[in-house]
Protein backbone atom coordinates (compact mmCIF):
# COMPACT_ATOMS: atom_id res chain seq x y z
CA UNK A 1 0.00 0.00 0.00
CA UNK A 2 2.64 2.49 1.06
CA UNK A 3 5.01 1.08 -1.63
CA UNK A 4 2.29 2.18 -4.45
CA UNK A 5 1.93 5.36 -2.99
CA UNK A 6 6.26 6.14 -3.18
CA UNK A 7 6.66 5.07 -6.50
CA UNK A 8 4.17 7.39 -7.90
CA UNK A 9 4.89 10.40 -10.04
CA UNK A 10 2.33 12.41 -8.42
CA UNK A 11 0.63 12.63 -5.31
CA UNK A 12 -2.95 13.11 -4.50
CA UNK A 13 -3.79 14.71 -1.05
CA UNK A 14 -5.19 11.56 0.27
CA UNK A 15 -1.46 9.79 -0.87
CA UNK A 16 0.31 12.57 1.27
CA UNK A 17 -1.74 12.15 4.69
CA UNK A 18 -1.05 8.49 3.97
CA UNK A 19 2.22 9.10 4.27
CA UNK A 20 1.68 12.04 7.05
CA UNK A 21 0.05 9.07 9.31
CA UNK A 22 2.91 6.55 8.08
CA UNK A 23 4.48 4.55 11.33
CA UNK A 24 6.95 1.96 11.74
CA UNK A 25 7.93 0.05 8.62
CA UNK A 26 5.98 2.51 6.51
CA UNK A 27 7.68 5.52 7.97
CA UNK A 28 10.70 3.60 7.02
CA UNK A 29 10.06 2.82 3.79
CA UNK A 30 9.31 6.62 3.23
CA UNK A 31 12.42 7.72 4.49
CA UNK A 32 14.30 5.17 2.61
CA UNK A 33 12.59 6.60 -0.52
CA UNK A 34 13.37 10.17 0.23
CA UNK A 35 16.77 8.98 1.32
CA UNK A 36 16.84 8.02 -2.55
CA UNK A 37 15.31 10.57 -4.46
CA UNK A 38 17.46 12.85 -2.75
CA UNK A 39 20.66 10.99 -3.78
CA UNK A 40 19.34 11.18 -7.17
CA UNK A 41 18.37 14.33 -7.56
CA UNK A 42 20.37 17.24 -5.40
CA UNK A 43 23.17 14.75 -4.22
CA UNK A 44 24.69 13.69 -1.27
CA UNK A 45 26.08 17.45 0.03
CA UNK A 46 25.00 19.51 2.51
CA UNK A 47 25.13 23.20 1.75
CA UNK A 48 26.28 25.87 4.76
CA UNK A 49 24.19 28.99 4.96
CA UNK A 50 25.91 30.91 8.26
CA UNK A 51 22.82 32.87 10.02
CA UNK A 52 23.17 36.57 10.99
CA UNK A 53 20.90 37.54 13.33
CA UNK A 54 21.09 40.81 13.08
CA UNK A 55 18.31 42.14 15.32
CA UNK A 56 15.13 40.72 17.20
CA UNK A 57 13.12 43.90 17.59
CA UNK A 58 10.21 43.22 15.74
CA UNK A 59 7.11 45.46 15.35
CA UNK A 60 5.06 42.22 14.63
CA UNK A 61 3.28 40.26 17.33
CA UNK A 62 2.29 37.20 15.92
CA UNK A 63 0.95 34.98 19.23
CA UNK A 64 3.68 32.31 19.32
CA UNK A 65 6.80 33.89 18.64
CA UNK A 66 9.40 34.75 21.58
CA UNK A 67 10.42 38.07 20.00
CA UNK A 68 7.16 39.62 19.55
CA UNK A 69 6.64 43.34 20.28
CA UNK A 70 4.93 42.70 23.60
CA UNK A 71 7.37 40.28 25.21
CA UNK A 72 8.86 42.88 27.70
CA UNK A 73 10.50 39.76 28.90
CA UNK A 74 13.26 39.86 26.64
CA UNK A 75 16.30 42.71 26.46
CA UNK A 76 16.44 43.84 22.37
CA UNK A 77 19.31 44.35 20.53
CA UNK A 78 20.69 45.20 17.10
CA UNK A 79 24.22 44.33 16.65
CA UNK A 80 26.61 47.26 14.88
CA UNK A 81 27.91 46.94 11.06
CA UNK A 82 31.09 46.00 12.13
CA UNK A 83 29.60 42.55 13.89
CA UNK A 84 27.75 42.12 10.97
CA UNK A 85 30.77 41.73 8.81
CA UNK A 86 33.08 40.05 11.33
CA UNK A 87 30.64 37.23 11.41
CA UNK A 88 30.55 37.68 7.77
CA UNK A 89 33.98 37.53 7.16
CA UNK A 90 33.88 34.59 9.78
CA UNK A 91 31.55 32.45 7.27
CA UNK A 92 34.07 33.70 4.18
CA UNK A 93 37.05 31.94 5.62
CA UNK A 94 35.41 28.91 7.09
CA UNK A 95 34.79 28.68 3.49
CA UNK A 96 30.62 28.17 4.15
CA UNK A 97 29.34 29.61 0.85
CA UNK A 98 27.04 31.74 1.86
CA UNK A 99 25.33 33.95 4.84
CA UNK A 100 21.87 34.40 5.87
CA UNK A 101 20.87 37.78 7.29
CA UNK A 102 17.66 37.58 9.56
CA UNK A 103 15.71 39.73 11.29
CA UNK A 104 12.61 40.69 13.32
CA UNK A 105 10.40 42.50 10.53
CA UNK A 106 10.76 46.45 10.65
CA UNK A 107 9.38 48.26 7.66
CA UNK A 108 11.59 51.65 8.05
CA UNK A 109 13.79 53.48 5.53
CA UNK A 110 16.91 53.55 8.17
CA UNK A 111 16.08 49.60 8.02
CA UNK A 112 16.21 48.81 4.39
CA UNK A 113 19.22 51.26 3.76
CA UNK A 114 21.09 49.47 6.75
CA UNK A 115 20.79 46.04 4.99
CA UNK A 116 21.10 47.46 1.50
CA UNK A 117 24.36 48.42 2.62
CA UNK A 118 25.51 45.45 4.60
CA UNK A 119 24.52 43.46 1.50
CA UNK A 120 26.72 45.14 -0.25
CA UNK A 121 29.92 44.95 2.05
CA UNK A 122 29.21 41.51 2.37
CA UNK A 123 29.80 41.37 -1.07
CA UNK A 124 32.94 43.76 -1.57
CA UNK A 125 34.75 41.60 1.74
CA UNK A 126 33.92 38.24 -0.03
CA UNK A 127 34.66 39.73 -3.72
CA UNK A 128 31.63 38.45 -4.54
CA UNK A 129 32.41 35.22 -3.37
CA UNK A 130 29.78 34.60 -0.63
CA UNK A 131 25.74 34.20 -0.73
CA UNK A 132 23.18 35.85 0.55
CA UNK A 133 20.35 35.20 1.48
CA UNK A 134 17.52 37.67 3.18
CA UNK A 135 15.38 37.24 5.80
CA UNK A 136 13.84 40.10 7.12
CA UNK A 137 10.25 39.76 6.95
CA UNK A 138 7.29 41.40 4.17
CA UNK A 139 8.33 44.81 2.41
CA UNK A 140 6.93 46.85 -0.23
CA UNK A 141 8.16 45.83 -4.09
CA UNK A 142 10.78 48.77 -3.94
CA UNK A 143 12.54 47.43 -1.00
CA UNK A 144 13.05 44.24 -2.14
CA UNK A 145 14.29 44.97 -5.39
CA UNK A 146 16.74 47.30 -3.59
CA UNK A 147 18.30 44.47 -1.60
CA UNK A 148 17.76 42.23 -4.49
CA UNK A 149 20.35 44.72 -6.94
CA UNK A 150 22.77 44.86 -3.81
CA UNK A 151 23.42 41.78 -4.11
CA UNK A 152 21.02 39.39 -1.95
CA UNK A 153 19.65 36.56 -4.64
CA UNK A 154 17.50 34.79 -1.99
CA UNK A 155 15.07 35.01 0.03
CA UNK A 156 13.01 33.13 2.81
CA UNK A 157 9.62 34.20 4.04
CA UNK A 158 7.80 31.64 5.74
CA UNK A 159 4.06 31.52 4.93
CA UNK A 160 3.83 29.93 8.53
CA UNK A 161 0.59 27.39 7.35
CA UNK A 162 -1.31 28.10 3.80
CA UNK A 163 -4.57 27.27 5.95
CA UNK A 164 -6.45 31.07 6.18
CA UNK A 165 -8.10 30.34 9.28
CA UNK A 166 -5.29 28.94 11.45
CA UNK A 167 -3.24 32.25 10.54
CA UNK A 168 -5.21 33.96 11.53
CA UNK A 169 -5.75 32.11 15.08
CA UNK A 170 -1.99 32.88 15.26
CA UNK A 171 -1.54 36.22 15.07
CA UNK A 172 -3.34 39.62 15.87
CA UNK A 173 -6.07 40.57 13.39
CA UNK A 174 -5.19 43.64 11.89
CA UNK A 175 -3.74 44.88 8.98
CA UNK A 176 0.36 43.93 9.96
CA UNK A 177 -0.89 40.33 10.08
CA UNK A 178 -2.44 39.24 6.90
CA UNK A 179 -2.23 36.24 5.42
CA UNK A 180 -2.99 37.40 1.67
CA UNK A 181 0.09 40.12 2.10
CA UNK A 182 2.27 37.26 3.00
CA UNK A 183 1.36 35.68 -0.24
CA UNK A 184 1.52 39.19 -2.42
CA UNK A 185 5.18 39.00 -0.64
CA UNK A 186 5.65 35.81 -2.23
CA UNK A 187 5.24 36.45 -5.31
CA UNK A 188 6.74 39.49 -5.20
CA UNK A 189 9.80 37.74 -4.74
CA UNK A 190 9.64 35.37 -7.23
CA UNK A 191 8.90 38.38 -9.57
CA UNK A 192 11.84 40.25 -8.97
CA UNK A 193 14.46 36.71 -9.46
CA UNK A 194 15.05 36.26 -5.81
CA UNK A 195 15.32 32.31 -5.38
CA UNK A 196 12.40 32.22 -2.92
CA UNK A 197 11.60 29.72 0.12
CA UNK A 198 9.35 29.52 2.40
CA UNK A 199 7.99 26.87 4.65
CA UNK A 200 5.51 26.49 7.55
CA UNK A 201 5.66 25.27 11.38
CA UNK A 202 4.49 21.92 12.17
CA UNK A 203 2.51 20.99 15.46
CA UNK A 204 0.65 23.96 16.15
CA UNK A 205 -2.28 24.01 18.20
CA UNK A 206 -5.39 23.33 15.83
CA UNK A 207 -3.14 22.08 13.19
CA UNK A 208 -4.81 19.46 11.79
CA UNK A 209 -3.04 16.39 9.38
CA UNK A 210 -4.87 18.02 6.75
CA UNK A 211 -3.53 20.89 7.05
CA UNK A 212 0.04 19.79 6.64
CA UNK A 213 -0.76 17.90 2.89
CA UNK A 214 -2.31 21.32 2.21
CA UNK A 215 0.48 22.95 3.11
CA UNK A 216 3.16 20.37 1.30
CA UNK A 217 0.28 21.32 -2.07
CA UNK A 218 0.43 24.74 -1.72
CA UNK A 219 4.76 24.77 -1.75
CA UNK A 220 4.58 22.71 -4.74
CA UNK A 221 1.92 25.09 -6.11
CA UNK A 222 3.69 28.09 -5.59
CA UNK A 223 6.95 26.08 -7.15
CA UNK A 224 9.55 27.08 -4.32
CA UNK A 225 12.93 27.22 -4.58
CA UNK A 226 13.96 26.44 -0.78
CA UNK A 227 11.99 25.65 2.17
CA UNK A 228 12.58 25.77 5.89
CA UNK A 229 10.72 23.90 8.40
CA UNK A 230 10.01 22.56 11.68
CA UNK A 231 8.19 22.12 14.94
CA UNK A 232 6.50 24.42 16.49
CA UNK A 233 7.88 24.62 20.37
CA UNK A 234 5.92 26.39 22.74
CA UNK A 235 7.39 29.68 24.50
CA UNK A 236 6.48 30.78 27.54
CA UNK A 237 6.46 34.65 27.58
CA UNK A 238 4.07 34.22 24.58
CA UNK A 239 -0.17 34.10 24.15
CA UNK A 240 -0.12 30.81 22.18
CA UNK A 241 1.55 29.09 25.39
CA UNK A 242 -2.31 29.20 26.81
CA UNK A 243 -2.57 26.56 24.19
CA UNK A 244 -0.14 23.96 25.07
CA UNK A 245 -2.44 21.24 26.33
CA UNK A 246 -3.15 20.99 22.78
CA UNK A 247 -0.12 19.74 21.21
CA UNK A 248 1.62 16.76 20.53
CA UNK A 249 4.62 15.64 22.73
CA UNK A 250 7.61 17.36 21.17
CA UNK A 251 8.46 14.03 20.04
CA UNK A 252 5.66 13.35 17.58
CA UNK A 253 6.16 16.72 16.28
CA UNK A 254 9.76 16.35 15.82
CA UNK A 255 8.67 12.87 13.92
CA UNK A 256 5.94 14.56 11.87
CA UNK A 257 8.63 17.10 10.86
CA UNK A 258 11.32 15.19 9.40
CA UNK A 259 7.84 13.47 7.42
CA UNK A 260 6.95 16.98 6.09
CA UNK A 261 10.32 17.07 5.03
CA UNK A 262 10.64 13.26 3.57
CA UNK A 263 7.36 14.40 1.57
CA UNK A 264 8.40 17.05 0.18
CA UNK A 265 11.52 15.64 -1.19
CA UNK A 266 9.13 13.68 -3.02
CA UNK A 267 6.99 15.46 -4.52
CA UNK A 268 9.47 18.79 -5.07
CA UNK A 269 12.51 16.64 -5.80
CA UNK A 270 15.08 19.21 -6.62
CA UNK A 271 14.45 21.80 -3.99
CA UNK A 272 16.77 22.83 -1.30
CA UNK A 273 15.06 22.26 1.79
CA UNK A 274 16.98 23.31 5.51
CA UNK A 275 17.33 21.05 8.73
CA UNK A 276 16.44 23.94 10.92
CA UNK A 277 18.25 24.47 14.34
CA UNK A 278 14.09 23.45 16.13
CA UNK A 279 14.73 20.03 14.92
CA UNK A 280 17.54 19.81 17.65
CA UNK A 281 15.35 21.05 20.14
CA UNK A 282 15.37 17.85 21.84
CA UNK A 283 18.38 16.02 21.20
CA UNK A 284 21.35 16.22 18.56
CA UNK A 285 19.75 13.69 16.07
CA UNK A 286 16.90 15.56 15.03
CA UNK A 287 18.99 17.57 12.00
CA UNK A 288 20.85 14.35 11.02
CA UNK A 289 17.46 12.85 10.72
CA UNK A 290 16.55 15.57 8.96
CA UNK A 291 19.19 15.48 6.35
CA UNK A 292 19.09 11.59 5.75
CA UNK A 293 15.32 11.96 5.29
CA UNK A 294 16.26 14.91 2.92
CA UNK A 295 17.43 18.12 3.87
CA UNK A 296 20.78 19.35 2.28
CA UNK A 297 20.90 22.88 4.06
CA UNK A 298 22.56 23.69 7.19
CA UNK A 299 22.55 27.47 8.82
CA UNK A 300 25.25 27.14 11.49
CA UNK A 301 24.96 30.37 13.63
CA UNK A 302 26.77 32.93 13.73
CA UNK A 303 25.86 35.73 15.17
CA UNK A 304 28.38 36.89 18.39
CA UNK A 305 27.54 34.88 21.13
CA UNK A 306 26.63 37.04 23.29
CA UNK A 307 23.47 38.18 21.73
CA UNK A 308 22.06 35.19 21.11
CA UNK A 309 20.39 34.23 24.45
CA UNK A 310 18.17 37.11 23.27
CA UNK A 311 17.19 35.77 19.94
CA UNK A 312 15.12 33.04 21.42
CA UNK A 313 12.24 32.86 19.36
CA UNK A 314 10.67 29.73 20.90
CA UNK A 315 12.53 27.99 24.14
CA UNK A 316 14.98 25.86 24.85
CA UNK A 317 16.61 26.97 21.37
CA UNK A 318 19.76 24.91 21.27
CA UNK A 319 22.94 26.86 20.30
CA UNK A 320 22.26 29.59 22.78
CA UNK A 321 24.53 29.14 25.62
CA UNK A 322 27.64 27.31 23.99
CA UNK A 323 29.67 29.80 21.13
CA UNK A 324 31.11 26.18 20.07
CA UNK A 325 27.63 24.29 19.25
CA UNK A 326 28.05 24.80 15.42
CA UNK A 327 31.97 24.77 15.49
CA UNK A 328 33.28 23.56 11.79
CA UNK A 329 34.35 20.36 13.88
CA UNK A 330 30.73 20.01 14.90
CA UNK A 331 29.07 20.51 11.65
CA UNK A 332 31.67 18.08 9.65
CA UNK A 333 30.63 15.18 12.96
CA UNK A 334 26.82 16.30 12.20
CA UNK A 335 27.61 15.88 8.71
CA UNK A 336 29.00 12.53 9.12
CA UNK A 337 26.48 11.02 11.25
CA UNK A 338 23.97 11.70 8.89
CA UNK A 339 26.45 10.32 5.71
CA UNK A 340 26.19 13.34 3.93
CA UNK A 341 29.57 15.83 2.57
CA UNK A 342 30.19 19.19 3.16
CA UNK A 343 29.54 21.68 -0.06
CA UNK A 344 32.67 23.88 1.52
CA UNK A 345 32.96 27.28 -0.57
CA UNK A 346 29.83 26.21 -2.62
CA UNK A 347 26.69 27.98 -2.85
CA UNK A 348 24.50 25.32 -3.40
CA UNK A 349 22.08 26.93 -5.33
CA UNK A 350 18.51 25.51 -5.65
CA UNK A 351 18.57 22.91 -8.54
CA UNK A 352 14.96 24.13 -9.16
CA UNK A 353 15.58 27.63 -9.53
CA UNK A 354 18.59 26.99 -11.77
CA UNK A 355 16.77 24.51 -14.14
CA UNK A 356 13.81 26.66 -15.02
N1 LIG B 1 8.47 27.69 17.38
C1 LIG B 1 9.00 27.35 16.20
N2 LIG B 1 9.27 28.23 15.23
C2 LIG B 1 8.98 29.52 15.47
N3 LIG B 1 9.12 30.62 14.70
C3 LIG B 1 8.69 31.68 15.40
N4 LIG B 1 8.27 31.30 16.62
C4 LIG B 1 8.43 29.95 16.68
C5 LIG B 1 8.16 28.97 17.66
N5 LIG B 1 7.63 29.30 18.85
C6 LIG B 1 9.59 30.57 13.32
C7 LIG B 1 8.55 31.13 12.35
C8 LIG B 1 9.28 32.29 11.70
C9 LIG B 1 10.72 31.90 11.87
C10 LIG B 1 11.67 33.03 11.78
O1 LIG B 1 10.75 31.31 13.15
O2 LIG B 1 8.23 30.16 11.39
O3 LIG B 1 8.95 32.48 10.35
FE1 LIG C 1 8.38 39.08 14.36
FE2 LIG C 1 8.78 36.96 12.76
FE3 LIG C 1 8.52 36.65 15.42
FE4 LIG C 1 6.39 37.33 13.96
S1 LIG C 1 7.57 35.37 13.82
S2 LIG C 1 7.01 38.25 15.91
S3 LIG C 1 7.34 38.64 12.42
S4 LIG C 1 10.18 37.70 14.35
Amino acid sequence: MINEILNKDSFSKQDIITLLKAEGDDMKLLFEKSAEIKQKYVGNKVYLRGLIELSNICSKNCYYCGIRRDNNNIQRFLIRDEEVLEAAKFAFEKKFGSVVIQTGELQSIKNTKRIESLVKEIKELSNGKLGITLSCGEQTEDVYRRWYEAGAHRYLLRIETSNKKLYSRLHPKDKLHKWEKRIECLHLLKKLGFQTGTGIMIGLPYQKIEYLADDLLFMKEFDIDMCGMGPYIEHPDTPMFKKRHLLLPIEERLKLSIKMLAILRLIMKDINMAATTALQAINIEGRADAIRAGANILMPNITPGIYRNSYKLYDNKPGTNENAEDSAANLAQLARLAGAEIGYGEWGDSKRFMGR
